[in-house]
């Protein structure tokens, strides 16, 4: 568990661990979505992310840590937690925990909890390790935007607010972490994500609550506010292309490959796959966002944990462009 072979960091992640340790904030690859990074321990560092992503400081960050170690120093762990952590981590499972002391307020936003994770992107791990500390990082787009998937997403949206870019590549799961709240009971799972719901039920041996209410006004994880994760055009989801009007000119995205395509057809994955189609929908949604004129429809994924991260991302894009 956080045991990584010795690699050695090369010249770019040594100078964005620079960055870091200077209080400068950069964006940096993760397995999920590209992160907006700054040292969690230095409070004006995190503050530039706040700013850089006109975010609004009662919304907590996530702390991203390299090792066990790491994880005990910014948070409280049970039994349960470190089960977890050994099924989970390095992986796209976030916890929230009792915090300790040393997380300053400005990331946890005064609560007496912390998100914690601990990423399995190569690059990210050697960055937390060069930096010798966790680090908060929220996804890398403007505060209710889609997260960025590729180096190229942060350049074009917060290139001029940083210190720098990471390029890992592109996110291999394409959605934000499943984030799993701790010390409630049942644990409430605050964000479906790559990890499912069922997979973490089978490993603490309970049910866990799946959908837990929302406060609009006070949400747990403002990701939960009905309308996160949208672009700009209006998109409208079905289930059947029978739905859609005949004369309708706009971009249709299917969750697999139709057996008959149009021009103005898209897919999310070539078979059904519910992690390609992950891995896929920030970055079409994003592309068709700058040329779609008339709107975008999108096909409902079917029903089950294996698609509940999907469902519910694509349920928040669509609630801002319906309001
Ligand atoms: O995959 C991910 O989780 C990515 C990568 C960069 O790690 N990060 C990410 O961060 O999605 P962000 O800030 O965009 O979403 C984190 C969510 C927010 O909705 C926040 O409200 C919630 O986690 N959160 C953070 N701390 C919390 C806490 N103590 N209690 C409840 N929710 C919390
Ligand atoms: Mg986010």
């Amino acid at each position: 568990m956080g045991q990584k072979p010795l690699v050695k960091p090369s010249r770019d992640i040594l100078v964005a661990a620079r960055f870091l340790s200077e209080g400068g904030i950069g964006g940096v690859p993760t397995e999920t979505v590209y992160g907006l990074a700054a040292d969690a321990l230095n409070p004006s560092a995190v503050r530039k992310i706040f700013e850089a992503k006109s975010r609004p400081f009662i919304d907590p960050l996530i702390v991203h840590v390299s090792d066990m170690r790491m994880a005990e120093q910014v948070a409280e762990f049970t039994d349960e937690a470190r089960l977890l952590a050994s099924r989970f981590w390095p992986g796209p499972l976030t916890m929230v925990l009792p915090r300790k002391s040393i997380v300053p307020d400005i990331v946890t936003a005064g609560m007496d909890t912390v998100a914690v994770r601990m990423p399995s992107h190569p690059i990210m791990h050697e960055l937390i390790c060069a930096a010798h500390t966790p680090i908060a990082a929220p996804s890398a787009n403007p505060f209710g935007y889609v997260s960025p998937t590729k180096a190229e997403h942060v350049i074009e949206q917060l290139g001029g607010r940083v210190d720098f870019v990471l390029d890992g590549g592109d996110c291999a799961c394409g959605v934000e972490s499943t984030i799993v709240l701790m010390t409630s009971n049942p644990k409430k799972l605050l964000r479906p994500g790559p990890v499912r719901a069922c997979d973490i039920e089978e490993a603490l041996s309970q049910k866990i609550d799946r959908s837990p209410k929302v406060n609009e006004a006070h949400p747990q994880a403002p990701g939960m506010l009905k309308s996160h994760y949208s672009p700009k055009s209006a998109l409208r989801l079905f289930n059947d292309v029978s739905e859609i009007p005949s004369d309708f000119k706009g971009e249709i995205i299917f969750i697999k490959r139709p057996d008959e395509i149009k021009s103005n057809y898209y897919w999310l994955s070539q078979d059904g796959s519910p992690k390609e189609a992950m891995r896929s929908l920030f970055a079409l949604l994003r592309a068709l966002d700058k040329i779609s004129k008339y709107g975008i429809y999108c096909q409902n994924p079917p029903p089950g944990d294996d698609w509940l991260a999907l469902a519910d991302r694509l349920g928040r894009a669509r609630n801002k462009m319906s309001k």
